[in-house]
């Protein structure tokens, strides 16, 4: 993993064979610098008390909470509307180029109005 610095904070760069992902650095659960956690698998019910690891090296570890994350889509395994900010990656001449689009500031609403 590489981190660089992009518009609103860290990006964690994840090479995996050909394919480069890329994560902003910033848990939704509580902020931590996710990218720093383990890339590892996770572990599914087989029923009864039988468990599985699947997806080995595909599945991203807040080092906080230990809540899983997809490398590929930035979306948390177990609470789905949940999700790490993940950028589109162009490899061009062995050069790698994120497509970035700025967070929106929340604007302040009037809550005064009827
Ligand atoms: S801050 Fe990442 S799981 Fe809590």
């Amino acid at each position: 993993m590489t981190l660089v610095d992009g518009p609103d904070g860290s990006i964690g760069l994840f090479r995996r064979g050909d394919t480069v992902y890329a994560l902003r650095n910033w848990c939704p659960h509580n902020g931590a610098p996710v990218c720093l956690g383990p890339v590892s698998g996770t572990n599914v019910s087989k029923g009864g008390y039988e468990v599985e690891h699947v997806r080995e090296g595909e599945i991203l570890v807040c080092p906080w909470h230990k809540w899983e994350f997809e490398l590929a889509t930035g979306m948390s395994i177990t609470k789905p509307v949940k999700k790490v900010e993940s950028y589109k990656v162009v490899i061009e001449n062995d050069r790698v180029y994120l497509v970035i689009r700025r967070l929106r500031k929340r604007k302040n609403v009037d809550t005064t109005h009827d």
